[in-house]
């Protein structure tokens, strides 16, 4: 077991929070070697209605620490772990309608922390059931700017091309994006990802959807929480919520891994 597990951890899939110096979601968008723009692009201002900037007080003000999609006027959806693992989660503030963080643009809508709960099953060292569901203390607004995402339900089953969201380093070592990243993410398979993941001791549960996995390409460090939302015949849909990489991102063939909303959908929703 614990030679499994020392594997495990040389082979471990990082948790896509920022690191202690680094406060921001990162999308990875830069092929390292060439700094040629190769995944991520700036999004278009309010394209994605949905994503919000979960928030703490540090230092200099107002840092980013996780995203999160709303879904209902008063409550937002994110990864467990955001919610978990020692962010002091009641001085949570939720800004929504924003794209770039560093200026006030007028669409931005602040919502305080009311309470906050991760999935009762959450488990961090298999970063499995990475739910978490955020209630905000003044409703939003719904407007061009400021928008609920639906939930995927069991009968959709995602494929194609799909989107994730978040406000991120353009290289895993700095130059911090203010405006918010998007990168599109080919859905991978339940069984092609689980044969990728077949070394790693836990694979992929069903509360895990995986997308990506192509170098160069994908989410990063501090997305943890943000959208991925697919398209459907009814429309958008979310479909995962950023969840976890192989580190370091961008630089192996792992698909990245997101909790399956489908799966979490009623959890989510009565929460
Ligand atoms: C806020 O939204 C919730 C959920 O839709 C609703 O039940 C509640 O009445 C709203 N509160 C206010 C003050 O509008």
């Amino acid at each position: 077991m614990k030679v499994i597990l020392l594997t495990c951890l040389c082979l471990s899939a990082a948790l896509a929070l920022p690191g202690k110096s680094q406060l921001r979601p990162t999308i990875r968008t830069r092929d390292e070697s060439n700094l040629l723009v190769v995944g991520g692009s700036d999004a278009i201002p309010h394209a994605h209605p949905y994503q919000v900037t979960l928030q703490y007080p540090g230092s200099n003000g107002y840092a980013h620490f996780c995203g999160g999609s709303i879904i209902s006027p008063n409550k937002v959806v994110t990864a467990g772990h955001c919610i978990d693992i020692g962010i002091p989660i009641t001085s949570l503030r939720v800004v929504a309608g924003d794209h770039d963080l560093s200026k006030n643009e007028g669409t931005e809508q602040v919502s305080f922390w009311k309470s906050a709960v991760s999935h009762p099953n959450f488990d961090l060292e298999n970063i499995d059931w990475d739910y978490g569901v955020i209630t905000v203390a003044t409703n939003f607004t719904f407007n061009e700017y400021v928008q609920p995402v639906y939930l995927a339900d069991k009968e959709i089953v995602p494929s194609g091309i799909c989107t994730a969201t978040g406000w991120g380093y353009s290289t895993p070592d700095g130059n911090l994006p203010n405006i918010l990243q998007k990168i599109e993410l080919p859905y991978v398979e339940r069984t092609t990802c689980t044969d990728i993941y077949r070394s790693i001791a836990w694979g992929i549960t069903e509360r895990m959807i995986c997308a990506g996995g192509q170098r160069t390409k994908g989410v990063c460090d501090g997305d943890s929480g943000g959208a991925l939302v697919c398209e459907g015949v009814r429309g958008t849909y979310l479909a995962g919520i950023n969840s976890y990489v192989m580190p370091r991102c961008g630089e192996n063939e792992y698909p990245d891994g997101f909790a399956n909303v489908a799966f979490g959908r009623d959890w989510l929703l009565s929460n």
